[in-house]
């Protein structure tokens, strides 16, 4: 039988082949759609480690409302085709453009060095030279999560001038490295300038990590602050009566 492990070793043998890492490593977290690795990088990389993503085939084929995901990115009538393929393929070419296009603007989020196939290859993110837990795990007192709170709202209005909303951002999605919040799994980002409808899953980022970090009970109720907070950033950003135009 083809096992994961089996599988892995095919999919890292491209990246060894390719020159980016010397081994297969070891699994950091194996999941439902995907599962990443922590392998040794090549030394021309100039780090220990890197992570390997590895989406599972046809992992996204019935990715739940995918269709909300996929509205506004467009391709030729001929991929139509292959129109399964091509879309197991859209979910892991949109997270490589993603994190390519955040990390070049400044964001916190890993660095992407290749993608093959199904999977792709980015810095591995640490917290005292272990794998950096989920925020979600991290422990963070008062002071951490209120500072950690302003930082992931500085990285989404810095997204969002990317026109790039992340669509399942939360506690489980953003790594802590011990100082800093690392955003992390965007395959399903939408690009907010031809999706048709994208502040729906904007508001329900802002709100996710607002009610998970916002101090309580001292703040606004979570809803509301989130609420608040959402408008404001897609106003700096999108809110622009075209009538002002003339
Ligand atoms: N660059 C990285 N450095 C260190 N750890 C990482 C990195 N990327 C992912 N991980 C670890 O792998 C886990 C899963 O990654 P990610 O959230 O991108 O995949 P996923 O699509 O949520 O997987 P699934 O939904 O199948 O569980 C993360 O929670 C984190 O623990
Ligand atoms: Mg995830």
């Amino acid at each position: 039988m083809y096992t994961d492990s089996d599988r892995f070793r095919d999919i890292a043998s491209a990246f060894i082949e390719a020159g980016y890492i010397t081994a297969p490593g070891r699994v950091i977290k194996l999941g439902k759609e995907a599962s990443v690795l922590c392998c040794p990088a090549h030394p021309s990389l100039g780090v220990e480690n890197v992570a390997l993503k590895v989406y599972k085939d046809q992992s996204f084929r019935n990715f739940r409302n995918d269709a909300v995901y996929l509205r506004g990115k467009v391709w030729k009538r001929r991929d139509l085709a292959h129109l399964h393929a091509f879309k197991d393929q859209l979910w892991v070419d949109t997270e490589f453009r993603v994190l390519e296009r955040l990390y070049d603007a400044g964001v916190r989020v890993p660095r992407p060095y290749t993608q093959i196939g199904h999977a792709l290859l980015m810095e591995h993110v640490t917290a005292d030279g272990d794998d950096a837990p989920m925020l979600k795990h991290a422990r963070l007192t008062r002071d951490d999560a209120a500072r950690v709170l302003d930082e992931v709202i500085d990285a989404i209005d810095r997204m969002l001038a990317c026109g790039i909303v992340h669509g399942d951002l939360s506690v489980f999605n953003i790594l802590y490295d011990g100082e800093h919040p690392v955003i992390i799994d965007f395959p399903q980002a939408v690009f907010a300038n031809t999706h048709d409808d994208p502040y729906p899953l904007f508001l329900r980022d802002v709100e996710r990590v607002v009610e998970s970090l916002a101090p309580v009970p001292t703040d606004a109720a979570p809803a509301v602050r989130a609420a608040e907070v959402a408008r404001n950033l897609w106003e700096r950003h999108y809110l622009i009566d075209a009538s002002v135009l003339g």
